[in-house]
């Protein structure tokens, strides 16, 4: 019965980490999957988080069925800090609560496949793998604009501009909020600004993946372009994840929040997405979100939160200034400035998948095939072992 199903050939990222797991080698290190590592190299338990189950622990009771659209509570407040307080067009914002990043994305996906089937889904060149599964496997077209200019480690804005601008009415433009995966090339806000300007013009629908809030600039600077387009009066898409900035990667949090032109279309759009949450797994499961939604609205909890995420944040970026000095010092005719100019999470370092694969064989350490380099998997310890594997590979003539 099952003889014409072909084998998986494995998922650029989960794949990968997998195979670390595997790699019996002691001195391994893992910068391929986009989690932040404490500087023990331990995933982190937040001190917020662990308040928050604690005081969940003592009222645990009966767990029925979250409604199809997740917690109200939750839904509430992760809109908040999507669009920000006070934001004035708030009830015209359908949210859902949805399973991780992902789940938002297919969730908006498969809405995008039923209520505008003609549209073609533009993803930035390079992007996260993932976003072309997610929205071919919902049926839609995926298309690339151009994004990342190699030669100067920044986006070619003026590329991107020129490719949207041909785009017909409908098209849905995805673009990463903040800390851009794969590269860590931002758009300023001026740059958002004249986007904003172009997509209204042209009646494209943004889908915004804002998966690592907190992690560039801040909270709430990163979420500038989602809340300035809104402001606008833009239509849009919102996914938002909270495996990272919650380090609650299993439980599966993220939102779906699209922007409508009036309270009455966002109650239409939110019946939609209940239906599309039905007809995929019916609802959300609770425990995550709880913890979440009492951090967020208990004052002392969220800032607690917040300054552990700005700590998080600063030491991604001790990281970053400890690889690329190391880097300079081991190759000082290397040109490591690609490090400087990014932002977030990741490096996009511009090794080969060549150069990884070698990195990986000879030293054990593992970025994802396309050169993405996880930095806040690094650790102190790790930096010199890091910068040496890189050096080698760089230096190495590749035979194979
Ligand atoms: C990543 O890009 O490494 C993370 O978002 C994890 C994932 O699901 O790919």
């Amino acid at each position: 019965m099952f003889k014409h199903v072909e084998p998986y050939p494995g998922d650029p990222i989960l794949t990968l980490n997998e195979q670390f797991g595997a790699d019996p080698r002691p001195g391994k290190v893992n910068l391929s999957i986009g989690v932040y590592l404490t500087e023990a190299g331990k995933l982190p338990a937040m001190g917020s988080v662990l308040a928050a189950e604690a005081a969940l622990a003592q009222t645990a009771g009966p767990r029925p069925y979250l409604p199809m659209e997740g917690s109200a509570v939750y839904r509430h407040a992760v809109r908040e800090l999507t669009f920000g307080k006070g934001f004035d067009g708030i009830d015209r914002i359908a949210t859902a609560q949805t399973l991780g990043g992902s789940g938002a994305l297919k969730v908006g996906a498969d809405f995008i496949a039923r209520y505008f089937p003609q549209a073609r889904v533009w993803a930035s060149d390079p992007t996260w793998d993932n976003h072309h599964s997610i929205f071919a496997g919902a049926g839609l077209t995926v298309e690339k604009y151009p994004y990342y200019d190699a030669a100067t480690s920044q986006v070619d804005f003026r590329a991107m501009l020129a490719a949207l601008e041909l785009l017909p009415a409908g098209d849905v433009v995805l673009l990463h909020a903040c800390c851009h995966n794969p590269t860590g090339a931002d758009l300023d806000d001026e740059q958002w600004r004249e986007l904003a300007q172009l997509v209204k013009r042209r009646g494209l629908l943004p889908f915004f993946d804002m998966a690592y809030q907190g992690f560039g600039r801040g909270v709430e600077e990163d979420a500038f372009a989602i809340r300035h387009f809104a402001q606008e009066g833009i239509a849009l898409f919102a996914a938002t994840s909270f495996s990272k900035n919650f380090s609650l990667y299993g439980e599966r949090c993220g939102s779906l929040s699209i922007a409508c032109g009036d309270a009455g279309q966002a109650a239409n759009v939110l019946g939609q997405l209940k239906a599309t949450i039905r007809r995929n797994y019916s609802s959300p499961p609770t425990h995550g979100a709880r913890i979440i939604e009492r951090i967020l609205t208990d004052g002392e909890l969220r800032a607690g939160w917040q300054a552990e995420l700005d700590g998080m944040r600063a030491r991604v970026a001790a990281m970053r200034t400890a690889l690329h000095q190391a880097l300079c010092a081991s190759m000082p005719d290397g040109d490591f400035s690609y490090l400087g100019k990014q932002t977030g999470m990741f490096s996009y370092t511009g090794l080969t998948a060549m150069q990884v694969a070698a990195m990986r064989e000879e030293s054990a350490v593992y970025l994802v095939g396309t050169g993405r380099l996880c930095l806040a998997a690094l650790t102190a310890a790790s930096v010199p072992v890091v910068a040496q594997a890189m050096v080698k590979a760089i230096k190495t003539p590749l035979t194979k």
